[in-house]
Protein backbone atom coordinates (compact mmCIF):
# COMPACT_ATOMS: atom_id res chain seq x y z
CA UNK A 1 0.00 0.00 0.00
CA UNK A 2 1.47 3.40 -0.86
CA UNK A 3 2.63 5.02 2.04
CA UNK A 4 2.09 8.86 3.13
CA UNK A 5 3.70 11.25 5.16
CA UNK A 6 3.00 13.02 7.61
CA UNK A 7 4.41 15.51 10.07
CA UNK A 8 3.05 15.39 13.79
CA UNK A 9 4.52 17.12 16.97
CA UNK A 10 4.72 14.32 19.91
CA UNK A 11 5.87 15.49 23.41
CA UNK A 12 6.90 18.63 22.20
CA UNK A 13 9.16 17.39 19.14
CA UNK A 14 8.17 17.32 15.72
CA UNK A 15 8.32 14.12 13.78
CA UNK A 16 8.15 13.44 9.81
CA UNK A 17 7.25 9.91 8.52
CA UNK A 18 6.41 7.72 5.67
CA UNK A 19 3.36 5.62 7.15
CA UNK A 20 0.46 3.22 5.42
CA UNK A 21 -2.55 5.01 5.20
CA UNK A 22 -4.15 2.54 7.91
CA UNK A 23 -1.73 2.47 10.07
CA UNK A 24 -3.53 2.90 13.95
CA UNK A 25 -2.29 6.50 16.09
CA UNK A 26 -1.38 4.23 19.08
CA UNK A 27 0.65 2.21 16.75
CA UNK A 28 2.83 4.85 15.29
CA UNK A 29 3.19 6.34 18.90
CA UNK A 30 3.96 3.24 19.88
CA UNK A 31 5.85 1.08 17.51
CA UNK A 32 7.77 3.96 15.56
CA UNK A 33 8.30 6.32 18.13
CA UNK A 34 8.75 4.16 21.04
CA UNK A 35 5.96 5.82 22.94
CA UNK A 36 5.21 2.79 24.89
CA UNK A 37 3.70 4.83 28.07
CA UNK A 38 0.20 5.11 25.93
CA UNK A 39 -1.41 1.30 25.54
CA UNK A 40 -3.66 -0.91 24.19
CA UNK A 41 -5.89 -2.61 25.97
CA UNK A 42 -9.07 -4.21 23.76
CA UNK A 43 -9.73 -3.81 20.48
CA UNK A 44 -13.20 -2.51 20.80
CA UNK A 45 -12.41 1.30 21.56
CA UNK A 46 -13.53 1.26 24.89
CA UNK A 47 -10.86 0.75 27.93
CA UNK A 48 -9.21 4.11 27.27
CA UNK A 49 -5.23 2.71 28.04
CA UNK A 50 -4.09 4.20 24.48
CA UNK A 51 -5.87 7.90 25.33
CA UNK A 52 -3.41 10.67 24.43
CA UNK A 53 -4.23 14.39 23.66
CA UNK A 54 -4.88 15.72 20.57
CA UNK A 55 -4.24 19.51 20.15
CA UNK A 56 -4.82 19.69 24.01
CA UNK A 57 -8.29 17.64 23.93
CA UNK A 58 -8.11 14.09 25.05
CA UNK A 59 -9.03 10.75 22.31
CA UNK A 60 -8.39 6.97 21.88
CA UNK A 61 -5.36 6.83 20.34
CA UNK A 62 -6.32 3.51 18.88
CA UNK A 63 -10.27 4.92 16.93
CA UNK A 64 -7.80 6.95 14.86
CA UNK A 65 -5.15 6.39 11.96
CA UNK A 66 -1.53 8.28 11.97
CA UNK A 67 -3.00 10.41 8.81
CA UNK A 68 -5.37 12.04 10.62
CA UNK A 69 -3.12 13.63 13.10
CA UNK A 70 -0.76 15.21 10.51
CA UNK A 71 -0.43 18.43 11.64
CA UNK A 72 -2.05 18.01 14.86
CA UNK A 73 0.07 18.42 18.34
CA UNK A 74 -0.27 15.00 20.15
CA UNK A 75 0.88 14.56 24.14
CA UNK A 76 1.32 11.31 25.65
CA UNK A 77 1.85 10.65 29.74
CA UNK A 78 5.56 10.80 28.61
CA UNK A 79 5.48 14.45 27.45
CA UNK A 80 2.69 15.46 30.50
CA UNK A 81 5.28 16.86 32.94
CA UNK A 82 7.31 19.65 32.84
CA UNK A 83 9.98 19.59 30.56
CA UNK A 84 9.23 16.18 29.42
CA UNK A 85 9.94 15.15 32.70
CA UNK A 86 13.77 15.41 32.73
CA UNK A 87 13.96 17.62 35.68
CA UNK A 88 12.13 14.83 37.90
CA UNK A 89 9.03 17.28 38.54
CA UNK A 90 5.76 15.63 37.83
CA UNK A 91 1.99 16.70 36.22
CA UNK A 92 -0.11 18.06 38.93
CA UNK A 93 -2.16 14.68 37.79
CA UNK A 94 0.29 12.37 38.42
CA UNK A 95 1.26 14.10 41.53
CA UNK A 96 -2.57 13.58 42.81
CA UNK A 97 -2.51 9.78 41.18
CA UNK A 98 0.73 8.90 43.09
CA UNK A 99 -0.28 10.63 46.79
CA UNK A 100 -4.33 9.22 46.86
CA UNK A 101 -2.76 5.41 45.32
CA UNK A 102 -4.85 5.63 42.78
CA UNK A 103 -3.40 2.55 40.90
CA UNK A 104 -2.97 -1.11 41.36
CA UNK A 105 -1.39 -2.72 38.52
CA UNK A 106 -1.15 0.50 37.04
CA UNK A 107 -2.25 -0.74 33.12
CA UNK A 108 -5.19 2.14 33.23
CA UNK A 109 -3.06 5.00 34.81
CA UNK A 110 -1.68 6.48 32.02
CA UNK A 111 -4.71 6.94 30.02
CA UNK A 112 -7.02 7.43 33.33
CA UNK A 113 -4.06 10.34 33.66
CA UNK A 114 -4.87 12.05 30.59
CA UNK A 115 -8.57 11.40 30.43
CA UNK A 116 -8.53 13.20 33.55
CA UNK A 117 -6.38 16.35 32.76
CA UNK A 118 -9.53 16.34 30.17
CA UNK A 119 -11.87 16.46 32.79
CA UNK A 120 -10.43 19.09 34.55
CA UNK A 121 -9.89 21.05 31.74
CA UNK A 122 -13.75 21.08 31.30
CA UNK A 123 -14.54 21.34 34.47
CA UNK A 124 -11.89 23.23 37.11
CA UNK A 125 -14.35 22.76 39.72
CA UNK A 126 -15.86 19.01 39.38
CA UNK A 127 -18.16 17.03 41.77
CA UNK A 128 -17.72 13.43 42.53
CA UNK A 129 -20.55 12.71 39.83
CA UNK A 130 -18.77 14.78 37.17
CA UNK A 131 -15.50 13.38 37.77
CA UNK A 132 -17.43 9.69 37.24
CA UNK A 133 -18.76 10.75 34.07
CA UNK A 134 -15.89 12.03 32.52
CA UNK A 135 -13.91 8.97 33.35
CA UNK A 136 -16.68 6.56 32.14
CA UNK A 137 -15.04 5.95 28.93
CA UNK A 138 -11.62 4.45 30.69
CA UNK A 139 -11.84 1.24 31.94
CA UNK A 140 -10.34 0.27 35.94
CA UNK A 141 -9.98 -3.74 35.71
CA UNK A 142 -8.42 -3.73 39.07
CA UNK A 143 -11.58 -1.30 40.01
CA UNK A 144 -9.39 1.15 41.64
CA UNK A 145 -12.02 3.71 40.97
CA UNK A 146 -12.50 4.91 44.20
CA UNK A 147 -8.95 6.47 44.49
CA UNK A 148 -8.34 7.62 41.38
CA UNK A 149 -11.73 9.76 41.52
CA UNK A 150 -10.40 11.29 45.19
CA UNK A 151 -7.07 11.87 43.22
CA UNK A 152 -9.03 13.71 40.47
CA UNK A 153 -10.99 15.76 42.78
CA UNK A 154 -7.38 16.69 44.38
CA UNK A 155 -5.93 17.71 41.70
CA UNK A 156 -9.08 19.87 40.78
CA UNK A 157 -8.85 21.57 44.38
CA UNK A 158 -5.32 21.71 44.25
CA UNK A 159 -5.23 23.77 40.98
CA UNK A 160 -8.21 25.98 42.43
CA UNK A 161 -11.44 23.98 42.57
CA UNK A 162 -13.91 24.65 45.09
CA UNK A 163 -14.55 20.55 45.94
CA UNK A 164 -12.02 18.70 48.14
CA UNK A 165 -11.00 15.24 47.73
CA UNK A 166 -13.17 14.09 50.58
CA UNK A 167 -16.12 15.46 48.69
CA UNK A 168 -18.33 18.27 49.43
CA UNK A 169 -17.91 21.98 48.88
CA UNK A 170 -15.51 23.39 50.76
FE1 LIG B 1 -7.99 2.17 22.78
FE2 LIG B 1 -8.85 0.19 24.41
S1 LIG B 1 -6.94 0.38 23.38
S2 LIG B 1 -9.85 2.06 23.85
FE1 LIG C 1 -5.05 -2.02 37.20
FE2 LIG C 1 -6.49 0.19 36.74
S1 LIG C 1 -4.93 -0.10 38.23
S2 LIG C 1 -6.35 -1.59 35.56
Amino acid sequence: MASTSITITVDDVEYTDDVEPRLLLVQYLRERLGKTGTLVGCDTSNCGACTVHLDGTSVKACTMLAVQADGHEVTTIEGLAPNNGRDGELHPMQKAFHEAHALQCGFCTPGMIMQAINVLDEHPDPDEQTVRDGLEGNLCRCTGYQNIVKAVMAAGASTGGAHKAEGGAA
